[in-house]
Formats: structure tokens, sequence, C-alpha cells
């Protein structure tokens, strides 16, 4: 008989300790314990390899071939792009997010649309048949996409073995077991078992897998933090349910930039990539509307449009109301502050509620001239003209400051027939490009207001 034993192990740092802890001693979280079983032969099962005649051979450095990665083209601009320009072979790549949010439609759809290479998708949440209905959904079929329903790791292995694929997806990481650990699927042990083992392969047989990985209620991939180490590269896709835009941003990349975003439209079938984001984020003649604000943003490392929408209401309680979608609530009251010191704008008797168009959240402190704009504009009811944007990030003291990348965001501006952008004063060094809008560079708030308001 295999003899138990229970540990219990940090969900975030994967430390495990023969009694409950309130507070991990490694890293510090409180109330991350949680009690797994372990049997006791499970290491000497661990250490074996998957495939016992690969023994690869220690290289000098020097020795090992550079010569540019091939990647694998997957025909997802977007997807090309997150990961720095395809996928590498060889890689374990996670992609973490909300249930139902896209993420097995978003593998799906990509290993669909791969006609010349074999992969094998193995879902361990859906039937063979559910995802053949999803697959005549996104409208597309490949002559070379293998599924297999399996949630055992050792099973999933022998199939890998048998069919040789190029490809693996494994959908999602959390249904995996493995018999070595006895604790149950998504626990920490067998997440961080599996996914090592997977590691292994991956390396061993040059051959990409993609986990897809749920994130618990915190918002980090469930499982140790141990997993984002593991694999090569961590993607997130996120959105809000209730609109259509979804993004999928790097959060980890060993073969790219972290600053890469993609973002996709979820249709009735399947999602289509926005190439132009700000088309999408501009759509609304908002002529003649007041609290509605254009900001030229920068996310990852594209620029894009994006507008603004605040409405600022007379409190009708003792505490004013304050609410911002997409933006950061701190902030806005900030700015609010701001807006209170420099245009008397009487903070305590207004409601004020901030909206970033398509449910898209930006962290770029370039959206603050805008965002105090939109609520300057709601407050007065004093349109902004349709073809002014601006950029700058907003300081205590009202003075508006420079920005990154301004080059990209005037030239965005420009292409999408913007007539006037207003950008922080001395923004501009080394910008010689001629433009065909006109720059308005402002120091204060409040030339910045002058200009849009007179
Ligand atoms: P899914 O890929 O199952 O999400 P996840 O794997 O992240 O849990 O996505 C399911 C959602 O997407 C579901 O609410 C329906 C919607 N959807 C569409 O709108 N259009 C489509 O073509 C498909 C396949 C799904
Ligand atoms: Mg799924």
């Amino acid at each position: 008989m295999v003899k138990t034993k229970t540990v219990y192990v940090c969900s975030n740092c994967g430390n495990d300790s023969p009694k409950w802890l309130g507070k991990c001693p490694v890293c510090g979280e409180w109330n991350t314990y949680v009690e797994e079983i372990i049997s006791k032969s499970s290491n000497a099962k661990n250490s074996s390899s998957i495939f016992e005649t690969t023994k690869a051979k220690p290289l000098l450095l020097k020795d090992v071939e550079t010569g540019e990665e091939p990647r694998i083209n997957l025909h997802d601009e977007e997807l090309n792009r997150v990961l720095g320009g395809g996928l590498v072979p060889g890689s374990l790549v996670l992609i973490g997010g909300e249930p139902g949010i896209g993420k097995s439609t978003l593998i799906l759809q990509t290993v669909l649309g791969l006609n010349e290479v074999k992969t094998l998708y193995i879902s361990g949440e859906e039937s063979a048949r559910q995802l053949k209905l999803r697959a005549d959904r996104i409208n597309s079929n490949s002559e070379n996409c293998f599924i297999v329903c399996e949630t055992n790791l050792e099973q999933i292995f022998v199939h890998i073995q048998n069919l040789k694929p190029d490809f693996v997806i494994i959908d999602s990481i959390q249904t995996i077991f493995t018999e070595n650990v006895e604790s149950s699927p998504g626990s920490v042990s067998q997440v961080r078992e599996c996914s090592a083992r997977v590691l292994k392969f991956a390396k061993e047989t040059n051959t990409p897998v993609v986990l897809i990985g749920h994130i618990n209620k915190e918002g980090s991939i469930a499982g140790p933090k141990v997993l984002e180490h593991i694999v090569d590269t961590v993607l997130q896709f996120e959105g809000d349910q209730h609109y259509m835009y979804r993004i999928l941003r790097s959060i980890k990349n060993r073969f790219g930039s972290t600053a890469e975003l993609g973002i996709y439209e979820m249709r009735q079938n399947g999602l289509r990539e926005i190439s132009n984001p700000s088309e999408l984020l501009l759509t609304q003649n908002h002529e003649g509307l007041s609290g509605v604000s254009i900001s030229a943003a920068i996310e990852g490392v594209r620029p894009f449009l994006i507008e603004t929408q605040a409405l600022v209401s007379t409190a009708a309680y003792g505490t004013p109301q304050r609410s911002a979608t997409g933006f950061d609530l701190r902030r806005m009251n900030m700015l609010l502050a701001v807006l209170e010191k420099r245009a008397g704008f009487k903070l305590i008797q207004k409601d004020v509620f901030l909206n970033i168009a398509g449910g898209l959240k930006v962290n770029d402190p370039a959206m603050d001239l805008a965002v105090i704009s939109a609520v300057l504009s709601s407050s007065l009811d004093i349109s902004i003209e349709k073809h002014v944007c601006m950029t700058g990030e907003v300081g205590l003291s009202g003075e508006i400051r420079p920005v990154n990348r301004i080059e990209q965001r005037i030239l965005e501006a420009e292409k999408l027939g913007f007539s006037k952008i207003l950008i922080p004063q001395n923004n501009l060094k080394g910008f010689t490009s001629k433009v065909n809008i006109e720059i308005v560079q402002v120091r204060k708030v409040e030339e910045a207001f002058r200009q849009l308001f007179g």
C-alpha cells in the first residue's frame, strides 16, 4: 500500500510545510496555505524521464548554434506579434484568462488555420462533439488538427508518442492530473508537476506547447507562481464580458517584448483581429455632445485614439458619487482635485461618472488631459470640437507633463483625420517630420481649457 501524507502548500509561491501556517515565511502572503495529499513514492517516480532514450548532452555555449530561431507563423497577426514574431519551437506558452473570455476559441481558431502543422488539441474540459460544434461556428476546418479528450498526463504522453504532433495544446492545465501526485487536479502540486513534465517534453522534442490556464478571483493565474516561472511565455486574455473587445497581453516573454498587445473582437463566428484599434474606439459621431474628449493614447507599443466620456451632475446626497470604468478611480479623484483648484470645480457638490469607450482599461498617464477635459466639458455643458484630440499627463499643480512617443501619437491623430492636437510643452524635441495637423503646445491645464472652451 502506498503511504500517504499531507503537507500544506503555499498557493502563491509553492513553499510547503508540514503544518498549516497563516503567513508564508517565504513570500510573506497571508492565508495562502492549502492542504495537499502526496504519496510517499511520488518522488522516486518523478525523476524518471518521459522518453528514456533521449539523453541531452552538455554543449559548450560557444558551440551552440545561434542563427535566427525559425518561428512558426500562426497566421494571426495579433498573436504572432504578442509572441514576439511567431511561435518558437520547443517553447511553452501559458494563456490565462477568466472563464468564457474566449481562450479556447482563440486557440482553436488559430490551430484550425494552421493547415501545414500537425496539431494535437488535448481537451480536459469539453467533449470532441462540443469542440466540433465550436469549430463549425468558427467556420474553419483543418486537415491536420487532432482532438483528444483526456485528463491523465500519462495517457496524454501515450497519445503524443503515437501521433508525433508538431504542436500541442492543453486545455486546461488545471484539469490535467498525473498519477504520481495524489492530490486532486488543479491543486498546487498537480499543476506544478504536470507543467514541469510538459516543459520537459517540449524542450526534449522541440515541440511547442500551449497551456490554457484559469485565473482565480484575484486575477492571477490559478496555481502557484512557480507555474509562471516554469513557462517561457505568459499571455493574458482579458476583456469585459459585456463588450466585444478582447485584449491579449504579454506578461512574460523569453522570446520577445512584453510591451506588445493584441486586440480582437468577439463575433458570432469567432474572434476577429483588429489591426486598427482607433477605428473601433471612435465610431460614434459625438459632434455637439458635451463630456466627450478624444485622447491619443498608447497601450503596449501601439498608439490609438480613444474616446473618454464624463458625466457630471449635481450631487443629490451628502456624499458625491464617483465612478470610473476603464480608468483608475484614485487617479480620477486626483484629477478632480486639480480641477477644483484650477477651474473652480466644486468637488463636494458634483457626482462624476467616467467611462473609457469600448470597455478598455487604459493605463497610459497621457490620458489625464482628456479625462480632465471631458469632466470640465460635461460640467460646463460645452462640447469639445470634433476634430480636436489631446495627450498629456497632468501634475498635481496643474502642469501638463511630457509624455513618451509623442511622434507616434501625433502621426496617429493625423492619420485619422484630426485637425488639431493638444500636447505638453517642450515635448516636441527632435520631432522634425512635417505633419498636416495643427500642434498646440500647452503648459498648464488653464491653457488647455482656454484652447478647448475659449
Ligand atoms: P470560450 O472560448 O469557451 O472561453 P474560455 O475557453 O476562455 O472559457 O468562449 C466562450 C464565449 O465566447 C461564449 O460566451 C460564447 C462566445 N463565442 C462567441 O461569441 N462567438 C464564437 O464564435 C464562439 C466560438 C464563442
Ligand atoms: Mg475553454
